[in-house]
């Protein structure tokens, strides 16, 4: 299939030597072409450029060759969202209610709610029917602009159900057009019965599981929920070590309820990302500086959790890159909505468009280690691109928050 995307308002965050991740000052620009022209061939970016450079000789017409006008629009890279737990059964609106009343997250987990009640439901649920609720949330996100998505584990926590979850995950790869990557999230929560011997749990997660997951090639990324009242320090040390060993790269859950030091541990394994971020001070900063790794806020869960919002001002004017994800699970985000990450960045973190835009596309991008074929518009990376409703500029974007101004997504260069 061919499709040239003509007569384009804007084409933003356009590529020319290739950016796998974008930090500090220049977090503020955006790299765009007014008046432009896209073409996508064989599921890649072909082509792209000013319209005064396009001569209609210049793609042959063909039997598969697709023409879209997208007067008045913007086109851009589709959304990658580097964090998810959107395999889950039936949903939690009761602990919602709870909420409403006045009971804290931990305290809805505490008595047995939050992450235990998805647990016990996803371990009865079968495979097909998990399949089926995913999907349904996977062409949810895709309406909204998303592309790609990386999928954690987590609800299971036994050896059986964590792996049911991640076949799961590694069914949705076959069906979905969208580019996929799974995480194995074993410590996600310490399970009822473990409750007096989280260290017993650990060893669990330890010696069967990541033996399990990494011998069926089950998970692309480990993951571990690193915060207080979950798993400690040194349990995430230990468990991130074990993760290594069998090829299995960090990206944890760090520093939402407190300065946990799951920022400095994840850095120490070298994690692609640390998440959440709302607890971040001089000391974290100065250690996410001298790495590699991706800081990634999660805005929907602050603002559906009425916490307070990770200090991304403080650190873009440091230096530091930041990507923005979804966290989509039925706890603490319920949504996938990448537009409203977008503008709960803008309106929370006081980050300007350019910024937004990058953390939820590159910078996405690079936190689920897809940075080299996805997240700008560039020649030879995927054809995962967003074509806009008439918007006046892509400040737009992330100002008109609650619509969707995603008119069309090509995926893999299929509309
Ligand atoms: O990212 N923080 C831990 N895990 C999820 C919440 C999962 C749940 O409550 O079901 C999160 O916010
Ligand atoms: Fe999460």
């Amino acid at each position: 299939m061919k499709i040239l995307i003509k007569n384009i308002k804007e084409l933003l965050q356009t590529d020319d030597t290739p950016r796998t991740r974008v930090a500090g000052d220049e977090m503020a620009s955006l790299p765009t072409i007014k008046d432009a022209y896209l073409f996508i061939e064989n599921g890649l970016i072909k082509d792209f450029g000013q319209m005064s450079g396009l001569s209609d000789s210049d793609f042959i017409d063909g039997l598969d060759f697709h023409v879209i006008d997208a007067s008045g629009r913007m086109v851009m890279p589709a959304f990658c969202d580097s964090h998810t737990h959107l395999v889950y059964d039936g949903s939690r609106e009761i602990e919602y209610i709870d909420k409403i009343r006045g009971l804290s997250y931990e305290e809805i987990a505490k008595r047995g709610g939050g992450i235990l009640n998805s647990a016990r439901r996803l371990q009865e649920a079968s495979e097909e029917a998990l399949v089926e609720q995913a999907m349904v949330r996977m062409e949810e996100i895709r309406m909204f602009g998303t592309g790609a998505v990386e999928i954690k584990s987590g609800y299971g926590l036994t050896t059986d159900s964590e792996l049911k979850m991640l076949r799961v995950i590694k069914k949705l790869k076959e069906l979905s057009p969208l580019t996929i990557k799974a995480t194995f999230l074993g410590a996600h929560a310490v399970p009822a019965e473990y409750k007096k011997r989280q260290g017993e749990y650990v060893d669990l997660v330890i010696n069967d599981m990541i033996p399990m997951v990494a011998g069926e090639e089950l998970a692309d990324y480990i993951d571990v929920f690193c915060d207080r009242g979950f798993f400690t320090e040194e349990e995430t040390d230990r468990i991130l070590m074990a993760g290594v060993k069998h090829g299995l790269q960090p990206k944890i859950h760090a520093n939402e309820l407190d300065f946990s030091g799951g920022i400095q541990v994840g850095v120490k394994y070298n994690a692609l990302s640390v998440d959440h971020l709302e607890f971040t001070g001089e000391e974290e900063i100065r250690v996410l500086k001298e790495s590699n790794t991706m800081p990634t806020l999660l805005p929907g869960a602050a603002f559906f959790l009425e916490m307070e919002y990770p200090p991304a001002r403080k650190m873009i004017d440091s230096g530091l890159p930041v990507a923005m994800a979804s966290d989509y699970n039925p706890g603490s985000s319920p949504s996938g909505n990448m537009q409203l990450i977008m503008s709960l960045g803008c309106i929370k973190m006081k980050m300007v468009p350019e910024e937004v835009i990058h953390a939820v596309t590159i910078n996405g991008a690079y936190a689920m280690g897809v940075e080299n074929e996805l997240g700008t518009i560039a020649k030879g990376k995927k054809a995962n691109v967003i074509i806009t409703t008439e918007v006046p500029t892509y400040a737009f974007l992330p100002y008109a928050y609650g619509s969707n101004k995603v008119e069309q997504v090509i995926v893999n260069g299929m509309i």
